[in-house]
């Protein structure tokens, strides 16, 4: 293993104490709802999705030019049922092109709004998305080829979430905001007067782009008021450009119900989860033993968090506060079964593929940095097998019905792997067994050193002009080419 890379990473990820944000350290923030759209009872009309520039206080005092989706910065929870057709009509007046990516739908190429489905400042993308999968935490964001990590930092991004007839019945905390928190975790740079930023060097494309500071649906540390006695459910997305981030409780375990694709078999109690830039998990907290408690985050997770850590780099900050009131909320008990899932079964994969993810084709990043505004993608100075990403280079070709082994690897650094129109089951990651809540659907898989094996069966059509993309989740990595196309037909 090369540590120097880790040890590089470490270093330059960790924060340095006295520096970074350092405003409104006054009055806590309550923890903002996002707007939640619920569609399960029924559709009316289209559903519109307005991605505009609008201004947002983080709650450092000043307000900072951002991207949001019918809010001033990230897009609506839309709650909406397995089985509808969701009719979207997204505006674009961001004063740039964009695309909007439904991450995690089992849906066609021609819906996935990935690189190839532009839409022009004014214009408008109008495609009818079925829902076919159960329940379960998906998400859309930018996939604008070369601009996905500015304009997903910048608030092009929300929240998508699948209920099912099993999960609208199933005895857990469900009431939006009440016991059941939607909470979309990034890290952010904040200048001097408190305004966001985004910058590059040839050091931030590496690792990716990291802030020092933590926001959670768009505020800094916010308390939750009024969280009730009992179980509490929170749905967890990490929307980082490029930080794993660990979690925990201050107080107590966590209590992992679902991840990407959906319900695990039964809860998976641990100490801590890592999760990576595109993930999500679901947990339950129990707020019946205390009366305050707090989602902890490490900054600095997965292996960057181990080696950082031996240089005082693990920084652990509070993402939330949940402060308890007597009143009771969610009463029942933690479940034992949440779902059935068969093991992966190897023996269905009739095509083995291998994939290498590699993050230095010799090329200049500091120029490359100082060029972004005008890369648009095709500075391809990272790449998968070889080859950096070429919108109009189909890299792979699957037959449609077919289920595969994708083993991926990467020399130095930990990349995210995410795959479009499927979820996953993980069947060994970074050379070992994947930790047991990230067991069931997935369509994220953690890639270092050693083989991380997915399998995967390919039920949803894309064709030549609009191709799935398989890249690295760390969105820097992706728009410098560490990403490959892929048809289903
Ligand atoms: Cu969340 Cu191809 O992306
Ligand atoms: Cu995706
Ligand atoms: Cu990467």
């Amino acid at each position: 293993m090369d540590r120097r890379a880790f040890l590089k990473l470490g270093g330059a990820g960790a924060i340095a104490a006295g520096t970074g944000y350092a405003w409104g350290q006054s009055a806590a923030r309550q923890l903002p709802l996002i707007p939640m759209t619920d569609l399960t009872a029924g559709i009316e009309g289209r559903i519109a999705l307005n991605l505009q520039s609008a201004q947002h206080d983080f709650g450092t005092g000043a307000s900072s030019a951002t991207f949001g989706i019918n809010n001033s910065y990230l897009g609506p929870v839309l709650r909406v049922k397995q089985g509808q057709v969701l009719p979207f009509d997204v505006m674009n007046s961001i004063g740039d092109v964009t695309t909007i990516h439904w991450h995690g739908l089992h849906i066609p190429g021609d819906v996935d709004g990935g690189p190839h489905q532009e839409i022009e400042d004014g214009a408008t993308w109008s495609p009818d998305v079925p829902i076919v999968q159960g329940a379960s935490m998906n998400w859309f964001h930018s996939h604008m080829h070369g601009k996905t990590a500015q304009q997903t930092y910048t608030g092009l991004a929300g929240v998508l979430l699948i209920e099912d007839e099993g999960s609208l019945a199933a005895d857990l905390p469900k009431t939006y905001g009440v016991d059941d928190f939607t909470l979309v975790l990034q890290d952010k740079m904040f200048d001097a007067s408190g305004r966001m930023s985004y910058s590059l060097t040839g050091d931030t494309i590496e690792e990716g782009f990291q802030g020092d500071t933590l926001v959670v649906n768009g505020a800094i540390a916010p308390v939750a008021q009024d969280v009730p006695t009992g179980l509490v459910r929170l749905r967890l997305l990490n929307a980082c450009n490029a930080r794993f981030l660990e979690l925990s409780m201050a107080t107590g375990p966590i209590t992992v119900i679902a991840s990407d694709g959906g319900f695990l078999s039964s809860p998976v109690e641990v100490e801590s989860i890592v999760m990576s830039p595109g993930e999500r998990y679901e947990i339950l907290v129990d707020m019946a033993a205390v009366e305050s408690n707090a989602l902890t985050v490490n900054l600095n997770g997965g292996d960057v968090g181990f080696f950082a850590s031996l240089f005082g780099g693990n920084q652990s900050t509070v993402a939330l506060h949940l402060n308890r009131t007597a009143q009771a909320g969610f009463t029942g008990a933690m479940p034992n079964r949440l779902a059935v899932l068969e093991p992966p079964k190897r023996s269905e994969a009739t095509v083995t593929r291998s994939f290498q993810l590699d993050m230095d084709l010799g090329a200049d990043l500091t120029a490359l940095a100082l060029a972004w505004d005008n890369v648009c993608g095709d500075a391809g100075a990272m790449a998968i097998n070889g080859q950096p990403m070429k919108m109009d280079r189909i890299d792979e070709k699957v037959t449609k019905g077919t289920t595969e082994i994708w083993r991926i690897t990467a020399d130095e650094q930990q990349h995210p792997f995410h795959v479009h129109g499927c979820s996953f089951r993980i069947l060994q990651q970074e050379g070992g067994a994947a930790p047991a809540y990230a067991q069931g659907w997935k369509d994220m898989v953690h890639v270092g050193e050693g083989w991380s094996e997915i399998l995967v069966r390919f039920d949803h059509a894309a064709p030549a002009d609009a191709p799935f993309m398989y890249h690295c989740h760390i969105l820097e990595h992706e728009d410098c080419g560490m990403m490959g196309q892929f048809t289903v037909t």
